[in-house]
């Protein structure tokens, strides 16, 4: 990790949405280890944010509230995400016989990381999509999809980026035209999950796949229609991390429509009304737990470009 890139003057900017499991149902295991899942999947406007520029040689540099965390994390520098996508996708161009000179890459990290909503993963999606519009290049989809899934089961959802259903062990995506934009408020109580031991910890691998999604973007069908389905990771994720389940119930008490975790946690989220009734909620939450992280964000419609 380098502080030699912190000096971006510009570049190319690309963010990495916050990616949340508005419901994940785990059907099957594959037998190499993995997870077979049913997920409905959406992203938030709060996320992380990348730069891309020309330089003379490659680095990344890290700021924002959470920066510090990851370049503490051994995981997050060692093998930090950002540089992985970077070299698998230099190394596909370059079988396409594609230029593709060094890049200063700056991490602006907002997310809490390893916290279900996708921080790594978004951030390596972006990385894809930002590196592909610096270098100018072009990629068969298929070939850009394979990239995107050695790099992380959940990297293809973030490359896509819009209301989805996610199949097989996340790959396999279904977009959903039809979900509106929900209002909520995201909460951790900064505590790292390991999302392998949260699926070690399962006790049925064999649960019934999701139903139907409502076939128009109407806020109240898609909150009753989310109330009938799960996360099947809460429940171990709240064995192995307590915080979640008094997160959960704080934020139910301040008035959300539907409360869950996304992913394999901590991040809780709320769904409610408005903004007004989302700030409010943040400014009390906060004051309960002032460490924790609250953010009010806004989903993207199914409809968005
Ligand atoms: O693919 P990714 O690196 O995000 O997955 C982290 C770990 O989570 C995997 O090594 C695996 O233990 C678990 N996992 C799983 N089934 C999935 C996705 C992840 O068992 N569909």
């Amino acid at each position: 990790m380098s502080s030699a890139g912190a000096r971006i003057s510009a570049g190319i900017v690309e963010k990495a949405p916050a990616k949340i499991n508005l419901a994940l149902h785990v059907t099957g295991r594959r037998e190499d280890g993995y997870h077979l899942l049913d997920s409905i999947v959406t992203f938030a406007a709060a996320g992380d944010r990348l730069t891309f520029a020309a330089a003379s040689e490659d680095s990344l540099s890290l700021s924002g509230r959470f920066g510090p965390v990851l370049a503490a994390d051994p995981k997050g520098t060692g093998d930090n995400l950002v540089t992985k996508a970077r070299d698998l996708l230099r190394e596909a161009l370059r079988d396409h016989g594609l230029k593709t000179p060094p890049v200063a890459i700056a991490l602006e990290k907002n997310l809490p990381i390893a916290s279900g909503i996708g921080g790594g993963s978004a951030d390596a999606a972006a990385t894809l999509r930002g590196l592909i519009r610096l270098w100018n290049a072009d990629l068969p989809a298929s070939e850009l999809a394979a990239i995107a899934l050695r790099l992380g089961a959940d990297v293809p959802m973030c490359l896509a980026a819009q209301p989805l259903r996610a199949g097989g062990i996340g790959e396999a995506i279904t977009p959903l035209p039809a979900m509106p934009s929900f209002v909520m408020v995201l909460a951790n109580p900064l505590k790292a999950v390991s999302t392998p031991e949260v699926f070690r910890r399962l006790e049925r691998r064999d649960n019934p796949p999701i139903s139907s999604p409502p076939p128009v973007a109407d806020r109240e069908a898609w909150i009753a229609w989310l109330s009938s389905l799960r996360n099947d990771l809460e429940a171990p994720a709240r064995a192995l991390v307590p915080e979640i389940g008094t997160l959960c119930d704080m934020l139910a008490e301040s008035g959300a429509d539907l409360v869950r975790m996304s992913g394999s946690g901590a991040t809780c989220f709320g769904l409610y009304g408005d903004y007004a009734a989302a700030g409010a909620a943040v400014r009390h939450l906060s004051q309960q737990e002032p460490h924790w992280y609250f953010e009010a964000t806004r989903t993207v419609a199914g409809d968005s470009p």
